[in-house]
């Protein structure tokens, strides 16, 4: 994957973009879930500063924008939420929470990889701000639901994420 790291980054600026709109479109889709509107207005906010970011590095490498390709993973990730209002709204907080960790994975592992002292200190950054919105959409799940309720969910998405994960192939992008 590091072999193709310019194309890998037309790739992750997509995810950043794509990760804001998304939690902005929760507070579209909810406006009558006010416990979580603000974390997710912040998610939103830090998700285009990431695009920000990984829009400045491209300039820097001279890598152009590319247009959105279908990301099978995020795609067959969201077909596992339920329909039903309550359930609808605990998968997706917890399905964003699962895209959450899987990227903070990927950064420490690209972090890890890049021979470059200050790439590698861009995606420790990023790694740890991915980890903390993993928590983030955990805790607005439980500011709704009990915690039976999202702990027992949560386990049958990882593992329904582990699978999907499983069956598409490597490529130099973030899923
Ligand atoms: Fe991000
Ligand atoms: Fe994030």
């Amino acid at each position: 994957m590091l072999a193709d790291f310019d194309a890998f980054l037309s790739d992750h600026a997509n995810c950043e973009r794509k990760a804001s709109a998304m939690a902005m479109g929760m507070v579209v889709k909810y406006p009558d879930r006010p416990l979580v509107i603000p974390a997710l207005i912040d998610v939103a906010q830090e998700e285009l500063t990431h695009f920000a970011q990984v829009y400045e590095l491209m300039r820097s490498r001279d890598v152009a924008l590319v247009r959105d390709t279908r990301d099978e993973y995020v795609i067959a990730l969201m077909a596992q939420a339920r329909h039903g209002r309550d359930e609808r709204f605990l998968d997706r907080l917890l399905l964003a929470c699962v895209v959450e960790c899987r990227g903070a994975e990927r950064f420490g592992l690209v972090a890890d990889g890049l021979g470059d002292p200050v790439l590698a200190q861009f995606y420790g950054q990023l790694r740890r701000s991915e980890v903390k919105h993993g928590h983030v959409f955990a805790d607005m799940a439980l500011r709704y639901f009990a915690h039976t309720d999202v702990y027992r969910r949560m386990g049958q998405l990882v593992e329904l994420e582990a699978d999907i994960m499983s069956a598409l192939p490597v490529r130099a992008a973030l899923h």
